[in-house]
């Protein structure tokens, strides 16, 4: 069995930060997501693993995965020239991918558990795909699954504008070859993408057996913002353990969880985990509350900072309170001692600013 890393697309969801990363490499409680993805991808004990990339990000994501030796895989990078959808992706895979039952992940989700159990009974069980459904809120997003009375499944739709559920598919997926002759018996949509719900709805329109399963553990999807800060806190409130490699002096306080990198620096200021600061970060005179993760390489001084995410190489000062926020790299965010209450911004394109 081989896997499918989905680590192209265009990320308009993620905008500013997407302008000049990969979403995939956004860090989740200190680790970009693909760290996640890969780690779940070994321990189903796949060892052959294709990662789709897209033009504008394929040498960032080629910079992080290398290899694969780190976690013990042998990586084939597949350039897709334009994301043309998720079923397209499997289509540029097809030559990679030749007869074999593959893993397809997207490389942007999260999954508690991981996939080791979901390919045993793939192999188990005599049928062309396993897809997982989890109940969600808004199910206009995602694709949807409508179940008959003996649990199977009826029909799947993608973004729906009347959802016959609130059951939504998740981006894991296990497929036999066949899917590719549903891919190629698929159109594009209405938004021009060859989409994977309606690949899978026309395997059951084949008669072939489409197994599914209900997502008992949590599943992220890190698309936007306030989904990322959830990812961000799920993490952190599960795996995170107390590790302090970094200096404190005796005015600071580290209260709970926190796990503080080499090289960090931490001068009369709290910590109330859990959080997770970077390597050769600075926290002076402030506050870090629970959910927050710092880069490496952050300098804050005088703030209160929450339930935030703030990447690399930035640095906030005189801050009052910040919370649910997401800070990109190298960014800064000064309180300004003018006089005048007069707001004094440069802002990337995309970026959204409450005041
Ligand atoms: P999406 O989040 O659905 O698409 P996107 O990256 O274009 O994002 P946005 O909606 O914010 O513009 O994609 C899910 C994952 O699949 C993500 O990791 C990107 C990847 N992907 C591809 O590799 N090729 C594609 O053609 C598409 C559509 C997505």
């Amino acid at each position: 069995m081989k896997a499918l890393i989905l680590s192209g697309g265009k990320g308009t969801r993620l905008r500013p930060l997407t302008h000049t990363m990969a979403k995939q490499l956004v860090p989740v409680a200190g680790k970009p997501i693909l760290g996640y993805v890969l780690e779940h991808i070994a321990a189903a004990g796949i060892k052959s693993i294709g990662v789709i990339i897209s033009p504008e990000t394929g040498e960032e994501v080629k910079g992080y995965i290398g290899t694969g030796r780190k976690w013990g895989v042998k990586i084939t990078y597949i350039p897709q020239t334009a994301p043309l959808g998720l079923a397209h992706a499997v289509k540029t895979a097809g030559d990679y991918l030749g007869r074999e039952s593959f893993v397809m992940y997207l490389g942007d989700n999260l999954l508690s558990y991981g996939v080791a159990d979901a390919v045993k009974r793939f192999r188990k069980e005599q049928t062309d795909a396993l897809i997982f459904l989890k109940e969600v809120d808004n199910p206009k997003q995602f694709g949807v699954a409508e179940l008959s009375a003996d649990g199977g499944i009826k029909r799947l739709i993608e973004k729906p504008s009347k959802p016959p559920s609130n059951l939504a598919l998740v981006g894991v997926y296990i497929f036999t070859e066949k899917i590719h002759e549903a891919i190629a018996r698929t159109r594009p949509s209405d938004r021009g993408e060859l989409e994977i719900t309606d690949a899978i709805q026309e395997l059951i329109r084949m008669g072939r057996p489409v197994k599914s399963e209900i997502l008992d553990g949590w599943w992220l999807d890190t698309g936007k913002k306030d989904d990322l800060l959830q990812a961000n806190s799920i993490v952190l409130d599960e795996y995170i353990k107390r590790s302090i490699k970094g200096k404190v002096d005796k005015k600071s306080q580290i209260a709970g969880r926190v796990d503080i990198a080499e090289g960090t620096v931490i001068k009369n200021s709290r910590i109330r985990g859990p959080v997770r600061i970077g390597k050769k970060s600075i926290i002076e005179n402030s506050f870090i509350g629970p959910f927050s993760s710092i880069g490496d390489r952050v300098r804050i001084y005088n703030s209160v900072i929450e339930h935030s995410v703030i990447l690399n190489d930035s640095v906030l000062e005189g801050i009052e309170r910040l919370e649910d926020s997401l800070i990109g790299r190298g960014t800064r965010v000064l309180h300004s001692n003018h006089r005048h209450k007069a707001l004094r911004l440069m802002v990337g394109d995309d970026s959204t600013i409450e005041i």
